[in-house]
This record gives structure tokens, C-alpha cells and sequence, in this order.
């Protein structure tokens, strides 16, 4: 079912992508990835959250589901939500902008999380997806501060939880700068 949720996502964000490529001739989206989250980690969450483990507290969670789509720059990221949060088969059910209010870490990113209706040979099911829409810079960051949180008990964490932090900084300025230069770039 989740796989069907992504497809459906995935779709309508590339056929965007393909309008949005043909009207401008530049293409604000770089890349899509997806991933479903494996049982083990499903499990542990509803355990976490205090949920039963079963199929009918699962569908309660909200990242099962998750597609993750990377721009070049910051107003392609709320160009892109916004295009997809009103498409009108979507319900909106979470908006949390950690661009405007990054996290302790300096995790940077817009995530919505949106309900689609997938349509089965017998029923209509809707499911949540968590879409991470965020620069190539605040991916490039995410991945190297992911990694450090796997590893925990290195003993010198906060001095690189420190200098993440300070990177994070320099990359939300060099974002703000591109997309400043960009629209300079644009008017000539
Ligand atoms: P989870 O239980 O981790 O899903 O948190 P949540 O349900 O409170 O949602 P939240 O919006 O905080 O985070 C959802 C997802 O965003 C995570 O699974 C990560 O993919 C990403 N994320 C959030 N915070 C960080 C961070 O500090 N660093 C990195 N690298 N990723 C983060
Ligand atoms: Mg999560």
C-alpha cells in the first residue's frame, strides 16, 4: 500500500517537474528519493510511542511513507509545497517548516506530511506519506549529521555537534545568498 502511496507521490511530483522544466526551461527539482520505513524501525516507534503493535495503530504513523525531493533553491522548495498541497486530492495534515525554525541541531528542511487516497481493487485507502522537500546544501548537511548520530558513543560528539551546527549556519547564509543572486541574475 505504501509502496502504491510513493508512486502516486513520485508521479505528481515529476509531472511538476516536467511543467515547470517546459514553461521555465530550468528544472527546480534535482532530485526525488523515496524509502519506506523497514519493519524493524516501524515496530520500535509504535513501541516508543506507546502504540499497539499492530496493522491498525501503524496507519496512524506518519512516516511510513517518505519521499524526500531536493531543489536547487529556497523558493523552489515552497514553490514545490505549494504546488503539491493543493492539488486537490491531497488533504494536508501536517506542515513543519524547519527552514524558518530549525532544529536544536541545525537540521534545516520543510517537511509536509500529506494524505493521498490510493485506490485498491476494493476499497479506497488513504495514507499518509511525510515528503522532506529541502536545498542540495541542506541535504548534503543532513547526510553527514545522520551519520554522526549512528554513532553515538564516540566520546567527542559535542565539539562535532558544534562545528555541524556552525556548517549548518554557513549553508542556510550560502542559500540565501544563491537564491539572492539568482534573482539578479534573473531581472538582466
Ligand atoms: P521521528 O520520530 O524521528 O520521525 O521524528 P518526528 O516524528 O518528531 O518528526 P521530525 O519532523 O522531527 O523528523 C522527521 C524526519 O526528519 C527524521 O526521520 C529525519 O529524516 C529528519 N530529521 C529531523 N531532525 C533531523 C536532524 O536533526 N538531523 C537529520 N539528519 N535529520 C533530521
Ligand atoms: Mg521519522
Amino acid at each position: 500500500m505504501y509502496h502504491c502511496a510513493i508512486k502516486e507521490i513520485v508521479t505528481k511530483v515529476e509531472i511538476l517537474n516536467v511543467e515547470l522544466k517546459t514553461k521555465s526551461n530550468r528544472s527546480p527539482i534535482e532530485i526525488i528519493k523515496s524509502r519506506i520505513k523497514d519493519s524493524e524501525s516501524i515496530i520500535g516507534k509504535l513501541i516508543r510511542k506507546g502504540f499497539e503493535v499492530n496493522l491498525d495503530s501503524m496507519i496512524e504513523l506518519e512516516d511510513i511513507a517518505g519521499v524526500r525531493i531536493i531543489c536547487s533553491f529556497l523558493d523552489d522548495i515552497y514553490e514545490v509545497a505549494n504546488m503539491i498541497m493543493k492539488q486537490d486530492d491531497i488533504t494536508v495534515v501536517r506542515v513543519k517548516d524547519y527552514i524558518k525554525e530549525p532544529k536544536e541541531s541545525g537540521y534545516r528542511s520543510l517537511h509536509i506530511i500529506i494524505e493521498i487516497p490510493v485506490f485498491f481493487s476494493d476499497k479506497k485507502q488513504p495514507l499518509k506519506v511525510e515528503v522532506q522537500i529541502r536545498t542540495i546544501a541542506m541535504d548534503f548537511w543532513a547526510s553527514l549529521e545522520h551519520q554522526l548520530r549512528y554513532k553515538r558513543n564516540y566520546g567527542n560528539e559535542n565539539a562535532l555537534e558544534d562545528s555541524l551546527r556552525e556548517c549548518a549556519d554557513v549553508i542556510s547564509d550560502t542559500d540565501r545568498k544563491m537564491q539572492e543572486i539568482k534573482r539578479k541574475i534573473d531581472e538582466i
